[in-house]
Parts: C-alpha cells; structure tokens; sequence
C-alpha cells in the first residue's frame, strides 16, 4: 500500500463543535484511513482564550489566538470554522477561500445571511463550501437535499430544526415543568446558550429554514419575508390544552413551494401536531425533516439535532466529501415572494398566536372583540385549506370549542372563518365565547 494522503486541517474554534471535531478524528483514525484512505490531522487551532481548558485531545502546543495565521498557514489544506457568529467567521471564511482553501462551516447565522454570496465566492475560486453541521446537527440534511435528491423536485419541507426548543416543548409535556423551569433545565444540560434568545425567539430556526429552503426549492428567502414567533410565549396551561386536544406543540419551520404562483407558503413557529404526524413523535433534543419529492413521495430524516459528536459528525463526513471532490453548489437561486402558510383553523390566544391571523384588520378587530391588547398580526389565512395540522379535523376541531367556551373562554378563541376539511368553517362568537361548526 502507497503513503496515505494527509490533509491538514485548520480549525476556527475549539468549543463544543471544535473539540467534538478533534475527538471524532482521533476516535475514528483507524476508519478514515482504511475507508477514505487519508489521514486527517489537525494542523493548526485558533481559539479566543489560550488559557481555557480544552478536551483532552486537543494538543495545546498547536493552539493560537490568530485565525489570520491559521487560515494563511500554507500547510493548511482545509479550513473549519467552527467559531459561530457573523465576525470574523465571514472574514476568515473568505480569506480562506481566497486563499486556495476548501473550507467546512456549521455557521447557520452567517450561511443565512451571505451563504449565496459565499457559495458565489467558492464557485469562483474552484474550492468548496460545506455546511453539513449548519443545520440539524448529525442529520445529514443538506447532503440529501443537495446531493441526493436532484431529478425529484421539493414541494415541500416540514421539520423540527432546533432541539433546545423541541427539549423545553418536551419537558413541558412529560415532566409538567413550566417554561422557565423547562429552560433552567435545559441550559443545565447544555442543550441552550447562556443568552437562549436566538433559539426561543426562533431566529435559529429562520437561519436553518432559510439554507434548507435554498437548497429544496433554490429560493433566496428574505429573513424580514417570513412570519417568525418563538417559544416564549408557551405556557403550560397552552400545553395542556394542546394534550386534552390530543395534540403536541412543536416548533415547526415549514415550506411549501407553489410552482405555478412562484410562491414559497413559509412559516416558522409553534404548530400544533396531532398523533398521526411526524412531528408530534420527536421528543427531547432531537430534529426532524420531512421532505416531499414529487418522484419519492414523502421521506424523513430524523436524529440528534447538536452536541458535540453529532455535530462533528457532520463535520468529519464534510471533510471527507471534500476527499472525494464533492461540494455544494448552489443552483440558480429564484427570486420568490413569500407568503406566510395558511391554516385551516387554529387557536389565538390573547397574547400569543398559535396559528396564522388573517390580517391586520382582523388583529384589530379581535383586539377590539376580545377587550385584548395584544393580538398580533400574524400572516394571511382562508383560502384553500389544507388540513396539515388538525388531520381528522372533526375531534380536535369539537375539542378546541369545547374549551373556548368552557374556563379557557376567556384566553382561547378560535379564528372565526377558519375552513376545515369538506368546505366546512369554524364560526365563533367572541362576545359570547361560543363557536360552532358550520
Ligand atoms: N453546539 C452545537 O451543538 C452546534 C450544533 C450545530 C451547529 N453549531 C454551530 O457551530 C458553531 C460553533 O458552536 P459551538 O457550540 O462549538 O460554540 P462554542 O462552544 O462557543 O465555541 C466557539 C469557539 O470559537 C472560538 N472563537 C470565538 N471567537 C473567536 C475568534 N475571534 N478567534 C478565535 N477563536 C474564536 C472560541 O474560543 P474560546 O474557546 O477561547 O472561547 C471557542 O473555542 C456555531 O456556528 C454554532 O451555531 C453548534
């Protein structure tokens, strides 16, 4: 057998991912040499703080505080960004590129911003882009949108893409905890950041959901087009009431593309899910993403959606696709608009709506009928319903009047010309705090 090829890897960041990435190359040597036939060795490693402790594989003779000179190190073949924010991940993305260099990035927030650009950048320069760790962790999402699926055309995607939200959902439900308990909890297991407002405010989810919907559709989403709302406005009576409807809450981001309209339907907030969907299934930490191919039908993906190894995981599989002469090309991307998805019928609460509103006057108007002061506008609704989250609409459909009209009368109405399957629409009465199908 002939010398194994060595690739030198330069790594931006040493935290969680960072170290992850160091101890799956050392956990899995063996593996990538015999399968890949490379050697993979961490070359060079920029972190912030030379002082902070490190996992035990990291070699502290080859840290430093300078990405320039890690990124600059001729020996250095690929380069890992794994530091996180916009600066000086971007600068140091493109110096790479610039430089000659592959380079692998798990940096949702910069792809969602300047991943076209970037991808631009690449192209250009003959290297590749990875970003297999950006969104849902080990789930090799990207791969299979890019990679795998390109004769189906995507109509649709619906997925779970952050587990801090989905844990706190889930603590809420099995444990009864309420949402800042739910929250302590998951920042003591290191599933949220110290600052947990990225996450619960959705905007991690709008990051994701804008690569994936990029690499589906091959439509640039325009992060201010997207209707957002987060988590933390959930409380436990919301959870209960979605249990006695036989319903899960999750946070869903969710894309339909209309061919014919060059429409993206987009939405990413808490849906609810009854048990014969996908999504009402996904507990704890982990992310789900269900796709539809016109050829295939429908496909999910499901697994753990962080962590150290997971993440990494998708890192190392990044490198050794470079090994092998992949890349992610973007194709064309399409200019669309974006409408917020519709509903068929769904809860608004005085202060927090669960599904989508239709429109501004009606937020007015129900801020009037129900003495509220802060009923958002949500997006648009009526029109061609489809039945995606209360399916078998009739039981869940009764249940939510029951509660409007019971004690939740006073926090709960139901949206009043919601269309449900078969023509049928939800009529309520606001003053009275009755409603009824019609
Ligand atoms: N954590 C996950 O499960 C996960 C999952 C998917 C994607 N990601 C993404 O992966 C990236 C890294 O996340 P993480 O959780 O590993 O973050 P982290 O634990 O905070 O690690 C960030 C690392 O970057 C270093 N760093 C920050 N600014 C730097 C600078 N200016 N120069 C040199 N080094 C710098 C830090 O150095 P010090 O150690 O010295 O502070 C630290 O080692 C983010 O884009 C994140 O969104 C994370």
């Amino acid at each position: 057998m002939g010398m194994a090829r060595v690739v030198r890897i330069g790594l931006l960041g040493c935290g969680v991912v960072g170290g992850g990435v160091v101890a799956a190359l050392e956990q899995n040597r063996a593996a990538l040499l015999a399968r890949a036939g490379a050697e993979v060795v961490v070359h060079r490693i920029a972190v912030r703080d030379l002082a902070k402790e490190r996992h035990e594989a990291v070699d502290a003779a080859r840290l430093c505080t300078d990405w320039r000179s890690v990124v600059n190190d001729p020996a250095v073949d690929v380069v890992v960004e794994v530091m996180g924010g916009l600066e000086p991940a971007h600068a140091a993305i493109q110096a790479a590129l610039a430089a000659g260099k592959d380079v692998v990035t798990a940096n949702k927030e910069l792809l969602a911003r300047h991943g076209e650009a970037l991808q631009a950048l690449a192209a250009a320069k003959g290297r590749a882009l990875m970003c297999e760790g950006s969104v849902l962790g080990g789930v090799p999402a990207v791969h299979n949108l890019h990679s795998y699926f390109v004769a189906n055309r995507i109509g649709h995607i619906r997925g779970i893409v952050n587990g801090t939200n989905n844990y706190i959902l889930s603590r809420m439900e099995d444990a009864g905890l309420d949402f800042a308990e739910a929250l302590a909890e998951a920042q003591r297991l290191g599933y949220a950041e110290a600052d947990p407002a990225m996450d619960l405010e959705g905007r991690d989810a709008l990051y994701k959901f804008q690569i994936l919907a990029r690499l589906a559709f091959d439509v640039d989403v325009v992060a201010d087009d997207v209707d957002v709302a987060g988590i933390s406005d959930v409380t436990q009576a919301d959870v209960q009431l979605a249990a006695q409807l036989g319903c899960r809450l999750r946070h869903v981001v969710e894309g339909r593309w209309d061919a014919e309209s060059g429409r993206l339907w987009a939405s990413v907030r808490p849906q609810l899910t009854t048990q014969d969907d996908p999504l009402y299934h996904v507990t704890g930490a982990d992310n789900f993403l269900g796709l539809e191919g016109d050829l295939v039908g429908r496909i999910g993906l499901l697994g753990p959606g962080a962590g150290a190894l997971p993440t990494a995981s998708a890192v190392v599989e990044d490198i050794v696709q470079l090994l092998q002469g992949g890349s992610v090309r973007l194709r064309a991307l399409r200019r669309a608009s974006v409408a917020a998805v519709r509903y068929p019928a769904f809860l608004v609460r005085r202060r927090f709506p669960f599904g989508v509103a239709a429109g501004p006057e009606a937020a007015l108007a129900w801020r009037s009928i129900l003495g509220a002061t802060q009923v958002k506008y949500a997006g648009m609704a009526g029109g061609d319903a489809e039945a995606w989250w209360i399916r078998g609409c009739d039981a869940p459909a009764a249940a939510v009047l029951s509660a409007v009209s019971s004690d939740l009368a006073g926090e709960f109405a139901v949206y009043p010309a919601a269309n449900l399957p078969g023509g049928r629409r939800v009529a309520a009465d606001f003053r009275t705090h009755t409603a009824a199908v019609v």
